[in-house]
């Protein structure tokens, strides 16, 4: 079946609802955003016009383009309505276990008997999702990144139940979006958080071993093998006590050698828990890391 034959169902307008419905509206899918807070839909369209307008401005899409992928998208409040029918379903509700249970639970029923349901969950286990419904070998994890229309990757997370088949439609689905996909079996962390959480793990444990300062061992890695960002860095833009918690969940589930370093429960207690808070391993002014502000091994 070709893109624009296709319904897509995301339900969830949060921040990766928003961009996961821009992708399928983009690549020609028929695409309904449905959340129960009608100020949240309101805000995700606006937010997409946004990066169409955007990227009208910059030359990245046509006028023609961004007006025919805003046709593509429409918004709703009723998943009930929304779901009928529908070839594939992308849950991005928050993050509890019972709200994704519920509305998988209500609109499988709904959807076309062959419909791929995905979940968007970071963290979840997507087996434990799928015991909601009685066709659990077509749930699938689909693990977008933010800022989705960015971000190239989705980690495919296959549950106990998910057919070989629904995970090679889901990888076409993926490629349809201009996405890059890669297959892990349900595992804490997947791949990118559990490698994420070990670096930066080891990045706090050099900075408490006073082994270089935080500006250099982001200096390190960033030019040294070309990320992006530092690890120091990026545990301040994710948050501090958010990294703290996955690492807690890793050292239960995988074990030792994800054990937090105590530098990080000590920034969290003090609530220097990154950019948000305006203090982590760098302090920020409006927003910018102030220079030379790293944390010093002296301090600790
Ligand atoms: N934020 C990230 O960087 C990121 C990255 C990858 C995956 N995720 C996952 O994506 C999911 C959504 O995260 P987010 O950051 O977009 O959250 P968010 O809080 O921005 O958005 C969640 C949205 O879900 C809506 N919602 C809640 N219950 C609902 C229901 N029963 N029916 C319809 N809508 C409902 C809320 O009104 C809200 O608009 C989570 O599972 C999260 O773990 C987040």
């Amino acid at each position: 079946m070709s893109a624009n034959q296709e319904k897509v169902v995301v339900v969830g307008a949060g921040l990766m609802g928003t961009g996961i419905a821009h992708a399928f509206a983009s690549s020609g899918f028929s695409t309904l955003l449905v959340d129960t807070n009608s100020a949240a839909l309101a805000q995700a369209r606006a937010s997409i016009e946004k990066i169409f307008t955007d990227g009208v401005r910059l030359g990245k899409v046509s006028e023609e383009k961004a007006h025919q992928s805003l046709a593509n998208l429409l918004t709703c409040g009723d998943l009930s309505e929304a779901a009928i029918g529908a070839n594939v379903l992308v849950e991005t509700v928050s993050e509890q276990l019972a709200v994704k249970k519920a509305v998988i639970g209500q609109a499988a029923p709904l959807l076309a008997d062959d419909a791929i349901i995905a979940t968007n969950t970071s963290a979840l286990s997507v087996t434990e999702i799928a015991a909601s419904v009685d066709c659990a070998d077509r749930v699938v994890g689909m693990h977008f990144f933010n800022p989705v229309h960015k971000m190239k990757l989705v980690e495919l997370v296959r549950g106990l139940a998910t057919s070989d088949e629904v995970v090679a439609r889901t990888r076409t689905l993926c490629e349809q979006i201009g996405k890059t996909s890669i297959v892990v079996n349900e595992s804490p962390g997947l791949t990118t958080s559990r490698m994420s959480a070990l670096l930066g793990n080891e990045a706090m444990w050099m900075l408490q071993e006073g082994t270089a300062t935080a500006e250099d061992i982001d200096t390190a890695l960033r030019l040294g093998f070309n990320h992006p960002m530092g690890p120091l860095e990026l545990g301040d833009l994710t948050g501090w006590d958010t990294r703290l918690s996955v690492l807690r969940y890793l050292h239960q589930t995988l074990g030792e050698k994800f054990r937090p370093c105590p530098l990080i429960i000590k920034m969290v207690a003090a609530g220097r828990l990154g950019r948000k808070s305006g203090h982590g391993v760098y302090r920020y002014e409006e927003g910018k890391q102030v220079p030379g502000s790293g944390l010093k091994a002296s301090a600790l």
